[in-house]
C-alpha cells in the first residue's frame, strides 16, 4: 500500500472502525492495565496508540513504531514515545514490555517469522505477543456475481505480486508457535457491513488506491474499474470482511 496516499488516514480509519473494538478487548484480557509497558509496531493511523496511552496512564509507557509516523507523530507525550523504524532492517528496545501488538503488519513482509523474532526479544520474559492479521479465503460481496468477483481478485493478485500474503492469518498461530512462545491461543473475527458502515471506507478507499496499478499490471480490465466504482458510487454491494486471526502468546520465563 502507498503510505504517502492523499487518503491513507481515511482508509486508516476504515482499518480502525472495523478492528478496534476487537483488538481493545484483546489487549485487555492480554493484561493491558495501569502502569504496562507498551510496543506498539506499524502503529498506523494511531486510535490503538491513543487507547493504550489512557489505559497504560502516567505510569506506564507506549512506544510507536512505524516505518512511517506520519500520523502518530503528533502523539508523542509523556507516555508515547514515536520511532520512525522499519521492523525488517531495523532494531526494537529489548526485553522491556509487558505487551507487544502487531495489527496488519506481518501479511505485508516478505519474513514475517524473522520479524517475529524481534517482537518476542521485545517482550520481557512473561510478556504477551499480540499479532492480528487477516485471512482473506472467506472475504466477499453479498452479491457473488462475476464482476465483484474479477475485482476482488485482480486487487488481491496485484497486493500479492508486491508480497502481501493474502492468506497468512491463517499461518499466523502456527508463526507464533514456532517462536518459542508459550502456548499460542488463536481466534478469529469477521464482519459483515455494507456502506453505512464507517469501516466500508477500508475496502472502497483500498479499491480506489490500487485499481490504477492493478489495470496498468493487466489485472483487472479498464471496464471493470469503471463499472465497480460506479456501484462504489451508488452505495456499494455488502461485503462480507477477511477474517481477522487473533494469534496471543507469552515469551516463556527462564
Ligand atoms: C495496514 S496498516 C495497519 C495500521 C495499524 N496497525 C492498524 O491496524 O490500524 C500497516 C502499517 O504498518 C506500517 N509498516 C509497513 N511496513 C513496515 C515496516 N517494515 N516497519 C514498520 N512499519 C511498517 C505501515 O506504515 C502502516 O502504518
Amino acid at each position: 500500500m502507498d503510505q504517502g496516499w492523499a487518503q491513507e488516514r481515511a482508509r486508516l480509519a476504515g482499518i480502525e472502525a472495523l478492528w478496534d473494538p476487537g483488538t481493545c478487548d484483546v489487549l485487555t484480557r492480554s493484561g493491558v492495565a495501569p502502569g504496562s509497558r507498551v510496543l506498539e509496531v506499524g502503529a498506523g493511523g494511531g486510535s490503538i496508540v491513543q487507547w493504550l496511552a489512557v489505559q497504560v496512564g502516567h505510569s506506564g509507557r507506549v512506544v510507536a513504531v512505524d516505518i512511517d509516523v506520519r500520523f502518530v507523530a503528533p502523539l508523542a507525550s509523556d507516555v508515547v514515545e514515536v520511532c520512525e523504524v522499519d521492523v525488517v532492517t531495523g532494531e526494537l528496545p529489548a526485553a522491556q514490555f509487558d505487551v507487544v501488538h502487531a495489527r496488519l503488519l506481518l501479511e505485508h513482509l516478505k519474513d514475517p517469522a524473522a520479524v517475529v523474532l524481534k517482537l518476542v526479544d521485545a517482550l520481557i520474559p512473561g510478556g504477551r505477543l499480540v499479532v492480528e492479521d487477516y485471512d482473506w479465503s472467506g472475504f466477499g460481496f453479498e452479491s457473488d456475481d462475476a464482476l465483484n468477483n474479477r475485482v476482488t481478485e485482480g486487487i488481491l493478485s496485484f497486493m500479492a505480486a508486491a508480497g502481501f500474503d493474502r492468506t497468512f492469518g491463517r499461518r499466523l498461530v502456527g508463526v507464533l508457535a514456532g517462536a518459542g512462545l508459550g502456548p499460542v491461543e488463536g481466534n478469529g473475527r469477521s464482519l459483515v457491513v455494507d456502506c453505512t458502515h464507517p469501516g466500508y471506507d477500508f475496502f472502497r478507499l483500498s479499491f480506489e488506491q490500487l485499481a490504477p496499478g492493478a489495470e496498468r499490471a493487466g489485472l483487472i480490465a479498464a471496464d471493470d474499474v469503471r463499472m465497480f466504482r460506479n456501484r462504489l458510487d451508488a452505495g456499494g454491494p455488502r461485503v462480507i470482511t477477511p477474517t481477522l486471526v487473533t494469534g496471543i502468546g507469552h515469551r516463556p520465563v527462564p
